[in-house]
């Protein structure tokens, strides 16, 4: 027999045994095996790239939290929160998954919160955040990628009157953005020749193989790892591609700075400095600076400017919320405008906007954490310790018990409350960001990037939505749209 079909009978297998198991905890559901299986199973099954409507679904004629396979699935918020911050103590990444996701080596991702390197690598990266000087440089490197990438490329893009993949141009946006921001060099992937990208290419690949671990038995892919077959063969050759990019840009970035003429108020500078010596940590630091600023980023504005197209009245909110903005100021005259940090601190409406985007379409949907004693979730499943619990954002965000009947619809307005603030109390079922310890820690730049990035584009531009499919997602870790999102745009003014 060959090895390729001994991997497929094991496989098969590991579905039956699993689908046995599912049978057994039926008998206690309401739901029949068959409608079991046709309503959730076989979608599931054979809507790969449907994944989170089937789940959603999944969810929904199951209940909040499902044990499947000895792994506990859950998209209660209650059980979310009690997870990842109540409870924090009981958190940890779990060996299992620190080597599923072996890319981001000893960065913060993958650091177990209960290692003292956890706490002292997140020291660290927060005083350097939060550094006056890091802070003003990178709001000025987003301002100058705005105005001397985004906009002429979009100029450019309109005089053509061709079609761009909106999802690609962000993810150019945000590679040169966070590149620019962690090492003081810009790699100009946004530019009207469009280079090819083979830097996010690699990371594509390597979060469709994680993905794929996440599904297979633990035994067939680590099988297929060391054999380098399929997704393995590829994640390998992507990861070196990974390495050698980033080892490339600190080797330049280490001579600059040895000859004193780089630029010092980047991220990496200071890491540079006190530990120049120790390559993995500066290559993981790296990696992780990059994946956590840029992906995510790109994802959000990606399902926010598809849901915009969908709703002429909240882009006509968030047009009335500019145009207020800017009254005031006296470069309104020019051609174009661009809008930095400060202009869009105020605009609630265009934040609200984000919420609600990243609510349906959360770019982070999926995350697994690991119990290290026995639990007992707010909602009274049990957790034997060990136990790996996932947590499906992409459900949580559409639950009609939290959000009301119209969870699936997109409407900014619910996250204002009469004072025309945030309302606080939907936050606490909102985990895009993660809350608790393990929070993200670029939260008010993502927000800053993505409303400058969004303000500046609805304003100056129209974007045509010419072809989409929003169900039809990427195998990946973050939520990207799998044949992008085809616009034509036009300038507004001249
Ligand atoms: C829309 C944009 C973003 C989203 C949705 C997002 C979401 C998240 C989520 C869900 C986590 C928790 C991951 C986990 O523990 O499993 C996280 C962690 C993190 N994020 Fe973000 N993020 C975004 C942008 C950024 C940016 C721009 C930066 C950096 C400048 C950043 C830096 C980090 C860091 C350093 C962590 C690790 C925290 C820790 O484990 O202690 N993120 N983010």
């Amino acid at each position: 027999m060959e090895l390729s079909q001994i991997l497929v009978y094991s496989f098969l297998l590991f579905v039956s045994m699993t689908l046995l198991w599912f049978f057994k905890r039926l008998k206690k559901s309401q739901l029949s095996k068959d409608q079991f299986i046709f309503k959730t199973l076989a979608p599931l099954i054979y809507n790969y790239h449907h994944v989170n409507e089937v789940t959603t679904t999944l969810f929904e004629t199951v209940g909040e939290t499902v044990p499947i396979g000895g792994k506990i699935f859950t998209c209660n918020p209650d059980n979310i929160e009690h997870i990842l911050r109540s409870n924090f103590s009981n958190d940890s990444k779990g060996a299992d998954f620190v080597e599923l996701v072996d890319i981001f080596g000893d960065g913060l991702f993958n650091i177990d919160s209960h290692l003292p390197q956890w706490q002292a690598e997140k020291r660290m990266l927060n005083y350097e955040l939060s550094f006056k000087d890091f802070k003003s440089f990178a709001a000025n490197v987003s301002l100058k990628e705005v105005e001397t990438a985004l906009v002429p490329v979009l100029q450019h893009l309109s005089k053509e009157k061709c079609v761009v993949d909106l999802q690609d141009l962000f993810l150019r946006f945000a590679y040169d953005n966070s590149f620019h921001m962690i090492f003081g060099i810009n790699p100009n992937l946004l530019s009207p020749s469009f280079p090819e990208n083979v830097f996010a290419e690699a990371i594509d690949v390597v979060m469709e193989t994680i993905k794929c671990r996440l599904i297979v038995p633990v035994t067939i892919w680590k099988l297929f790892r060391s054999l380098k077959l399929r997704w393995e063969g590829r994640y390998c050759k992507a990861v070196k591609l990974i390495d050698k990019t980033i080892h490339d840009v600190l080797t330049v970035k280490k001579k600059e700075m040895a000859k004193g003429v780089a630029t010092t108020n980047d991220l990496m500078s200071p890491f540079i400095r006190s530990q120049g010596e120790n390559d993995k940590f500066l290559r993981d630091m790296t990696f992780n600076a990059i994946f956590a600023a840029s992906d995510t980023t790109s994802s959000g504005l990606t399902w926010f400017f598809w849901l915009v197209s969908q709703s002429p009245t909240a882009k006509a909110n968030i047009l009335d919320e500019i145009d207020h903005v800017i009254s005031f100021d006296q470069s309104k005259t020019s051609k174009i405008k661009v809008f930095n940090q400060e202009d869009v601190k105020n605009m609630i409406y265009l934040h609200a906007a984000f919420c609600e985007s990243m609510r349906l379409f959360p770019p982070v949907y999926m995350n697994q954490r690991y119990a290290a004693k026995d639990d007992v979730l707010p909602d009274g499943s049990t957790v034997k310790a060990h136990t790996k619990v996932r947590t499906f954002l992409y459900v949580s965000g559409r639950i009609k018990r939290i959000w009301g009947e119209d969870s699936n619809e997109f409407k900014p307005e619910r996250w204002i409350n009469e004072d025309g603030k945030i309302r606080p109390e939907l936050m606490s079922k909102w985990f895009i960001f993660n809350v608790g310890p393990r929070s993200c820690m670029g939260r008010d730049m993502a927000f800053s990037n993505m409303k400058m990035v969004a303000a500046t584009i609805l304003y100056n531009f129209n974007v045509e939505v010419v072809e989409c499919d929003p169900t039809y997602t990427k195998q990946s870790m973050v939520l990207f749209m799998e044949n992008g999102l085809k616009v034509k745009t036009s300038e507004k003014i001249g």
